[in-house]
């Protein structure tokens, strides 16, 4: 049931601030595994579109993503748009506002998802984002789908954004999540939904290591 070769292939799905990241991102380092985080491609594509003025462009901005070089760095901490470090620039509420939009588009999630295969192919892999479980890895080792409530989503969000110091309200950030929601939910191409064979996981009221625990856990039991 190893989808590549003797890899150990990881996939979780959820909305945002469901944890996904942050947990995927403790249980790669427990497991020694390759850390993919794909929002933050779709993010460095809109970067890509804001960059160029081609928001609007699509057809321009598929040519844009054909020939551009996503690279990440230090096991996903930091992600490379053609050699320049935009891992600050893909987390700007503009970028937020705007990235549903552009990851709708067909052609340019096409583009993305052969790029994340291509990584899957170097190693035992814990991908994280929306169509992980469903359309990039379908025969995953192990698939998960994480999910909390609108409102401790939001509240999350909010905490992480003030230890960055982003001027924001807790009221402006459960309107765009949830606006962002509607859209990663309701497009035709790769909607975010469960795997019907995906372990469900509410993280509502528990916290980042229970979280890991439960999944390295599941892990554990079965490989
Ligand atoms: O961290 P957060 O959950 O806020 O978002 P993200 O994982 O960085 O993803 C940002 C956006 O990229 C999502 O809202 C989706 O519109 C898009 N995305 C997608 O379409 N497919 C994925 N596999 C991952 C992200």
């Amino acid at each position: 049931m190893k989808q590549i070769g003797n890899y150990l292939t990881i996939a979780i799905d959820g909305p945002a601030g469901s944890g996904k990241s942050t947990v995927a991102r403790l249980v790669a380092e427990k497991l020694g595994l390759l850390y993919l985080d794909s929002g933050a491609m779709y993010r460095a594509v809109t970067v890509l579109a804001i960059q160029n003025e081609v928001e609007t462009n699509i057809p321009k901005l598929i040519e844009l993503v054909k020939t551009c070089h996503i690279e990440f760095k230090d096991n996903g901490k930091k992600i490379l748009l053609n050699s320049d470090d935009v891992s600050v620039q893909i987390r700007t509420p503009e970028v937020n506002n705007l990235v549903a939009d552009i990851a709708k588009v067909p052609e340019i999630r096409h583009e993305i998802v052969r790029h994340q295969r291509k990584i899957g192919e170097e190693g035992s892999i814990i991908a994280e984002g929306r169509d992980l479980t469903t359309i990039v890895f379908p025969c995953a080792d192990f698939k998960f789908y994480l999910d909390a409530s609108v409102k401790e989503r939001a509240k999350r969000r909010f905490a992480e954004l003030q230890t960055q110091n982003v001027d924001t309200t807790l009221e402006s950030v459960e309107a765009e999540i949830r606006a962002r929601d509607e859209k990663d939910m309701s497009r035709e191409h790769s909607p975010l939904q469960a795997a019907k064979d995906a372990i469900h996981i509410d993280t509502t009221g528990k916290t980042i290591d229970e979280v890991v625990d439960l999944i390295v856990a599941k892990i554990g039991s079965r490989h």
